[in-house]
């Protein structure tokens, strides 16, 4: 059973409920917001034709670059008085995508991440502590408005100051964690540095998200401190973190909270609506929201459409790279998270590590930093690192382990790739 009785509804009683709130958004959107509705024009249609969930397909899709043309806030469909709160990201070029929630806004957020905290295995009475950073970032104050929501007592730690969160992790006993994958880790070194055996601390789940993260890096991390460790999705043009999250019981991929967030998965180079199981890029459609609804907007995140299983919503597949994140290396598609697959199957290799790629003439030279564990010597793993990336992801690449802490820590999203290359 799942926080709220539509979790388990029927499909039939899902679909429906869909529909209904899809032609709602859609009429809501086309009298609100003259970018979107110059688009429907442009493509002929008009929320009048969405007659069937399927119809959809014949909406534009909307593109971060929508959002930016409409800076500041263009894109939203209910006069600045309503508005209670604005979040932005700052993306990977210059402007930031500002969006926009009314206070119904926010409470469908708490909700949707309310319910992730539970099917994380979170229940009321229960401690979050969360350390997705506070501010513009929608990590921190989503998690935050959720796991009170659920009736948790929140623990506003935000990002930083590694030692002072393996204190007060010691002295406040939280059940739950909220945070990046990639800053766990930096944790993991502070529980190492104050010598405190993470393993004893209180923690029993981690809620996962904001980036990519592999299932060797669940191991590590449930492994090194005993809990479980589940992954959490969500984007700030859809909403924030809380639009999909894994079900603790089964770990199998994101459920998606689809009686909010109705997903489609399309092929990126036709825009071709795909079959559920088929992998492409994942495009939402909300169904709710009222400050800033959106119709198929491509999030450029790759994965596929799975069926339920420990809820009757449909499931994605653990996101593992988006398409712009995809670096071609000699040819060869690459993302980051096969390289990572890779290291930590070295038993001597720390989870830390650096792509670097860069460009001798026509040839794109690729080196991978990775630190050892504390007390292991990686040269004979360096070997088969190489080894194993040559055969398994296709390319050439120079390993250079460096010592215990050797590579810098990120305290949000990690940043693991630098590609020096210029266009020749
Ligand atoms: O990262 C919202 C969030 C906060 C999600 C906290 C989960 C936890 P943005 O900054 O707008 O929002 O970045 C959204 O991050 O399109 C994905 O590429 C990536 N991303 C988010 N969650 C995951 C995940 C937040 N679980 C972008 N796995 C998305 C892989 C993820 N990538």
């Amino acid at each position: 059973m799942g926080y709220e009785a539509i979790e388990t509804a029927s499909r039939d009683e899902i679909s429906a409920l869909q529909l209904e709130r899809l032609k709602w958004s859609l009429a809501h959107i086309y009298a609100n917001n003259a970018a979107y509705r110059a688009k429907c024009e442009a493509a002929h249609v008009h929320p009048d034709d969405c007659s069937t969930l399927s119809a959809l397909a014949k909406f534009p899709f909307t593109q971060q670059a929508d959002l930016r043309a409409a800076y500041p806030f263009g894109f939203f469909s209910v006069p600045e008085d309503q508005l209670a709160r604005i979040h932005a990201s700052s993306g990977t070029t210059g402007q930031p995508t500002v969006v926009g929630y009314t206070k119904d806004d926010i409470k469908t957020w708490s909700t949707v991440v309310a319910r992730s905290i539970y099917a994380a295995g979170g229940r009321p009475g229960m401690k979050v502590h969360v350390a997705y950073g506070y501010g513009l970032f929608t990590g921190g104050l989503g998690a935050h408005y959720g796991a009170e929501a659920l009736g948790c007592a929140v623990i506003p730690m935000s990002g930083g100051q590694t030692a002072k969160q393996v204190q007060l992790i010691g002295d406040f006993k939280p059940d739950i964690i909220m945070v990046t994958p990639s800053y766990m880790l930096a944790l993991l070194d502070g529980f190492q540095a104050a010598g405190i055996d993470p393993q004893a601390c209180s923690l029993s789940t981690g809620i996962f998200g904001a980036e990519p993260w592999t299932e060797a890096m669940r191991r590590e991390i449930e492994r090194a401190f005993q809990m479980n460790a589940v992954d959490i999705y969500g984007l700030s043009e859809v909403m924030g973190p809380g639009v999909a999250q894994e079900c603790v019981e089964a770990k199998d991929g994101l459920t998606i909270w689809e009686d909010h967030f109705y997903p489609e998965v399309i092929d990126p180079e036709t825009g071709e609506a795909l079959p559920d199981g088929e992998e492409g890029e994942l495009v939402f459609t909300s169904l709710t929201k009222q400050a800033m609804p959106i119709i198929r907007y491509r999030t450029r995140d790759l994965t596929r459409l799975l069926p339920g299983t420990s809820r009757s919503m449909r499931r994605i597949e653990k996101i593992t790279g988006r398409s712009d994140d995809m670096l071609i290396i000699r040819g060869v598609n690459v993302f980051p998270s096969q390289i990572e697959e890779q290291i930590l199957a070295c038993k001597s290799l720390a989870p830390h590590y650096e792509i670097e790629i860069s460009r001798t003439g026509r040839m794109d030279d690729v080196k991978i930093c990775v630190e050892c564990r504390p007390d292991a010597d990686g040269s004979d793993d360096a070997k088969w690192l190489a080894y194993q990336i040559k055969t398994v992801v296709g390319i050439s690449s120079r390993i250079d382990v460096k010592p215990a802490g050797g590579i810098a820590r990120s305290v949000g999203k990690a940043v693991r790739v630098k590609d020096l290359r210029k266009p020749v």
